[in-house]
């Protein structure tokens, strides 16, 4: 990527490392370096490390990596360019006139632009004689004036041409509205409006960007929802709906629900905290987006089989996220939407009321447990017991476990000190059942199964490992890089992806640059995680000279077993070449 290398550099001079991770992670000293909580998976235990030596991040339970750059693409979701942007903005640089390439950020903008237009456009005729059906269905739906204003709603017409034709006329190109997908191209290479007689869903992130939009339609048709695919803005498993709005809430929860119609009548109700994926289940990254805006969540899904469902999804995920949880359970109707509606002007209170009685994530399952079994009866006692065991094995905190124990003791007329027995037999076994998944994960991780940047890794296992040593050593001592090429060249790799790095390292030395200041410009997100977890791994830290040595003999050796492997097919001539070489060798 061409953006002026001095630039790169001052950039990640100027952005300390663990001055900008540390406002989006808790970083304490450990040693030379600082640790955390990874903010790219859910964890318990820190295993996310700053390393101030190199302006680099690499997290142990996940794998990811980087520089200062890196690290904002993958927290603030965006790609390169733009991160350097966020970044020289943050330190008050201006970014170089041109030599870079912008074009996906010039049609990022492009489709900001058109999705705001756009929202104007489904808003303005909304409140036209043309949206007359949009607008009643949301009175239908009890929403007020003011909230369809709030929350920007439209009505996309039932044209096939009339978004498209006003775009065009404001100067957007054919290509930029297909981009936005807010338009589609049929086989004769026209396009048309993607959106038709549905009332329309802004959806709007964190900087107050139109990324996307749902539309529903109006009758019994399928689909109920359309919603925008994903695009270069939008990601749907990144995104929730109406967190700009919950975000300054001043509340330290947020309530998930399950669809726009719920957040927005909660939020109509006077709840401005509520939040909703878009149209898919819950997922790991929502979960730890959630978790930087709030510290608990209140889940408030459908009642019926397939919310309940989606329910202890969630509860899984959030937990993981290290949120605290609790769970509505709406006593009438099927979802907070037509709870609310019944309730008419007594919506608030009557959720509120909903809200204080809602019980924590333990206290769900174990109601839903308890449900299946009949407490009069002793073998469903023991059974409900058993199971209620392992419920309670998720809480990490003794103190928070025993109180559910002598709840339950009592409940069901034991012991506490009998379920404890039973707790500890479980836990005995489901701790050694999880020393056995992470040893055999580990073994599959050395013996290279997993690997998919390095597929060869598994069938060549003493070599990858001394390639990866010796990589290690070359980003920490470029300066030996003339003696490494004395002994030994790129094709002397084997692993197809760390001769790649050998070559791209060594020019990068060979022009006087740093290793690795331009890693997160030039290789995918996984391969720079892979790099920096090299740069910072035990091997590099124990490569010296000596180590060196013996991994360029391992290299060239097994270069040679490889080349007298092939012996039984080879020809006179490449027998010699062959035999010199050994010779040549061990001179
Ligand atoms: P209303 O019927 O308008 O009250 O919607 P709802 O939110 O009660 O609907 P439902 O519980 O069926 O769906 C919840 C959420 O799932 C919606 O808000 C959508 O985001 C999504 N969804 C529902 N139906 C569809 C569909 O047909 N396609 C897609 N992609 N998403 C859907
Ligand atoms: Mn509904």
């Amino acid at each position: 990527m061409a953006l002026p290398e001095g630039f790169i550099i001052e950039i990640k001079e100027r952005n300390d490392i663990t001055d900008v991770a540390s406002s989006y992670v808790n970083l304490r000293k450990r040693g030379r370096n600082m640790v955390g909580l990874c903010p790219f998976h859910g964890e318990k235990t820190p295993s996310f490390n700053i390393y101030t030596e190199n302006g680099s991040f690499y997290c142990f339970g996940c794998g990811v990596g980087g520089d200062v750059i890196t690290f904002i693409m993958k927290i603030e979701n965006l790609d390169y360019i733009d991160a350097v942007k966020f970044l020289a903005q943050r330190c008050g640089l201006n970014m170089p006139e041109d030599g870079y390439d912008d074009s996906m950020s010039a049609l990022k903008k492009r489709i900001y632009e058109a999705n705001r237009e756009a929202a104007r456009y489904f808003y303005k005729t909304l409140c036209s004689s043309a949206g007359r059906a949009g607008l009643d269905y949301f009175h239908s739906r009890a929403l007020s004036d003011r909230t369809i204003r709030h929350f920007g709603l439209g009505y996309a017409d039932e044209s096939f041409n009339s978004l498209c034709d006003h775009l065009r006329s404001l100067g957007f190109k054919s290509s930029e509205l297909i981009a936005a997908n807010l338009a589609v191209q049929n086989k004769n290479g026209n396009i048309y409006d993607r959106f038709r007689d549905r009332v329309m869903f802004p959806i709007i992130d964190l900087r107050g960007n139109v990324i996307a939009f749902g539309g529903r339609i109006m009758t019994d048709q399928k689909p109920k929802y359309l919603n925008t695919s994903d695009t270069p803005v939008f990601k749907k498993s990144a995104n929730l709906f109406s967190l700009n709005n919950a975000k300054n809430s001043g509340e330290k929860s947020l309530i998930l629900c399950e669809g726009y119609m719920d957040v927005i009548a909660v939020n109509q109700a006077g709840f401005q905290n509520a939040v909703a994926t878009l149209g898919t289940a819950l997922t790991a990254e929502q979960a730890l987006l959630m978790k930087r805006y709030a510290d608990e969540v209140i889940i408030c899904y459908d009642s019926d089989e397939a919310g309940q469902k989606a329910t202890s999804r969630a509860i899984e995920l959030l937990r993981r996220a290290g949120l605290l949880i609790k769970v509505i359970s709406i006593p009438q109707g099927k979802d907070p939407d037509e709870f609310l509606r019944n309730k008419g002007s007594e919506g608030h209170d009557a959720f509120l009321n909903v809200i204080e009685r809602s019980g924590n994530d333990m206290e769900y399952r174990l109601q839903k447990l308890r449900k299946k079994y009949n407490l009069d009866l002793p073998e469903d006692k023991v059974a409900f017991l058993t199971e209620a065991v392992k419920i309670l094995a998720a809480l990490d905190n003794e103190i928070e476990r025993d109180v559910y124990i002598s709840k339950l003791s009592k409940e069901c007329e034991v012991t506490p000190d009998a379920v404890k027995q039973q707790m500890d037999k479980y836990l005995r076994r489901r701790n050694y059942n999880q020393r056995k998944s992470v040893f055999r994960e580990m073994q599959k991780n050395l013996s290279g199964r997993n690997d998919k940047l390095n597929p060869e890794r598994y069938k060549k296992p003493r070599v990858t490992v001394v390639e990866e040593s010796l990589l290690a050593y070359l980003i920490k001592n470029p300066d030996r890089l003339s003696f490494i090429e004395s002994q030994l060249d790129e094709s002397k790799f084997q692993t197809e992806f760390y001769r790649k790095l050998f070559i791209y390292f060594s020019k990068r030395i060979k022009d006087n640059c740093d290793p690795l200041t331009e890693v997160s410009a030039d290789f995918t997100q996984e391969e720079v995680s892979r790099i920096y977890g090299l740069a910072n791994s035990e091997t590099a830290r124990m490569a010296n000279d000596d180590t060196l040595r013996e991994n360029i003999d391992v290299i060239n050796d097994e270069f040679l077993k490889l080349k007298t492997a092939d012996m039984s097919k080879a020809t006179n001539e490449d027998i010699s070449e062959a035999l010199q070489r050994l010779r040549d060798s061990h001179k």
